[in-house]
């Protein structure tokens, strides 16, 4: 081994690449596109596209990391000549895309974690019209209940504390952090969950989410489902073959592969179950009827939750909400420091810069790529409404754009396993930290998965998002 770093061994591993997939994808874009797709209909399906898809990506991504042991790029070229490098220069590309706008919405979740801990932000009546303020005006230092309100100086301080903890290395920084905010993230969620499963009318929402209805079962349920499984267990783009090239030949890729998926997949159920009985709960208290609680779209965690703290009164809603944003910032944390160490490690490796400097200039890059998302939310008009993207904002834009070269990655790393690097190379890499490997079910899976069903359903799929992001898919069937 080099001195590249690496992880302790099993749990750290694990650890950390479980705290790369669980993070704002999964509490705050899960559930509200659970909302939008039925509920348990979604559910169902997003499972689905994990068992035949994202799995064997995963495993692909991690051997060809371990194989390698080298960063993205170097992954590629080392196993597959200089022109598969531009694959992993494409997901080190889409990485940075993603932490760009990732950290703004890291930055509101860090804002309204300070708000609502120490300010008085539970006392507001119109949370729909503080959240557009609030994202509307980066620069904003005056105080707003209590404090500073600046997302430019939150979405900073995020950056920040991300590159503190990746200067500090593998085992130092990244391993580390992910010990202690891992754990505790679980602790929070599970703590609101009970708490929120005990409030009058909570069952009513636990029926939305887990009976399916399957007359809800559309073309844009797969599409949404598949984009957001991918997204979620941060495949397509390197991420895992970067933290792989960490990893000890002694450790079993394809048991670790199932405990991270399912880490991941828990936290995203979780997170269903800790906002659906909220949004009922609301519902009961207003005299509504849940549906017309606007739970589609980004607003749902910043807007309608806070309206849920807001109705537990002074002291229990600073508690209870201030936990939640603590577990999103958390949660965003473990993410936004593996998408960071991608580049990252590109750097390290290939250009043998050094790995202080090479973070805190991509820090400063990224976050400087972020302020056209971070504008785009009201600040200045041609953003927040871009005439080529029907009319939808930068942010999203970018969003849309990223998904897409995740699934695009996913695809053509199939392809490369099995028509360029060969599945019997990947075979070999995985009998290494598990015997029984060469003869198990779990090989023949990922034969038929990553020959043939990924590259042709991740192929036809990509195609259809793109298809659907431009055309809309209503026009497509
Ligand atoms: N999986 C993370 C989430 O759900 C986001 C993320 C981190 C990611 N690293 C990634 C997404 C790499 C795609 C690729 O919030």
């Amino acid at each position: 081994m080099t001195n590249r770093g690496n992880f302790s061994g099993r749990i750290g591993f694990i650890l950390a690449a479980a705290g790369s997939a669980v993070g704002l994808g999964n509490i705050w874009r899960f559930p509200y596109l659970a909302g939008e797709n039925g509920g348990a209909i979604f559910l169902l399906v997003y499972l689905g596209c994990i068992l035949l898809l994202c799995y064997p990506v995963m495993v692909g991504e991690i051997s060809i990391g371990r194989a390698a042991n080298s960063d993205a790029y170097g992954s590629y070229s080392k196993l597959g000549g200089k022109k598969w490098g531009y694959l992993g220069l494409f997901g080190i590309i889409a990485g940075i895309m993603i932490l760009s706008f990732y950290n703004v919405v890291a930055g509101w979740a860090f804002g309204y974690f300070l708000h609502i801990s120490f300010g008085d932000l539970l006392n507001e009546q119109d949370f729909g019209g503080f959240f557009g303020s609030f994202v509307n005006d980066i620069l904003n230092v005056s105080s707003v209940h209590g404090l500073a309100s600046s997302n430019l100086i939150f979405s900073l301080v995020f950056m920040m504390l991300t590159a503190v903890i990746v200067t500090r290395g593998i085992q130092k920084g990244i391993e580390a952090s992910n010990r202690i905010m891992m754990p505790t993230l679980y602790i929070i969620l599970i703590g609101i969950i009970l708490y929120s499963l005990s409030l009058p009318n909570a069952f009513s929402g636990v029926r939305f989410y887990l009976i399916p209805d399957f007359s809800e079962l559309k073309i844009q349920t797969v599409v949404d489902g598949l984009k957001q499984a991918f997204f979620s267990l941060s495949l397509g783009m390197g991420g895992l073959i970067t933290y792989g090239s960490y990893l000890s030949k002694k450790e079993n890729i394809t048991s670790s592969a199932m405990v991270i998926s399912a880490a991941d997949t828990s936290v995203a159920f979780f997170a269903g179950l800790m906002v659906f009985p909220l949004v009922h709960f609301l519902a009961f208290k207003l005299h509504i009827d849940p549906t017309e609680i606007g739970t589609s779209g980004p607003p749902l965690i910043f807007v309608v939750l806070p309206q849920i703290f807001h109705e537990m009164g002074p002291v229990l809603g600073r508690i209870i909400g201030g936990s939640f944003f603590l577990l999103v910032c958390f949660a965003a944390l473990t993410s936004t420091i593996s998408l960071l160490e991608v580049p990252v490690a590109y750097l390290v490796d290939q250009k043998k810069y050094n790995r202080k400097h090479v973070v805190w200039v991509m820090a400063l890059i990224i976050f400087i790529c972020g302020i056209p998302s971070m504008m785009s939310q009201g600040m200045v008009a041609a953003l927040n409404n871009l005439t080529f993207y029907k009319g939808q904002d930068f942010l999203t834009f970018i969003s849309d754009m990223s998904d897409i070269c995740l699934t695009i990655g996913g695809c053509l790393m199939s392809i490369f396993i099995s028509r360029r690097w060969g599945i019997k190379n990947m075979d070999t890499e995985l009998a290494q930290g598990n015997d029984r490997y060469m003869t198990s079910g779990v090989r023949k899976y990922l034969h038929v998965t990553i020959n043939w069903i990924a590259p042709i359903l991740l192929g036809s799929l990509s195609i259809v998002i793109i298809l659907e992001k431009f055309f809309g898919i209503e026009n497509l069937i």
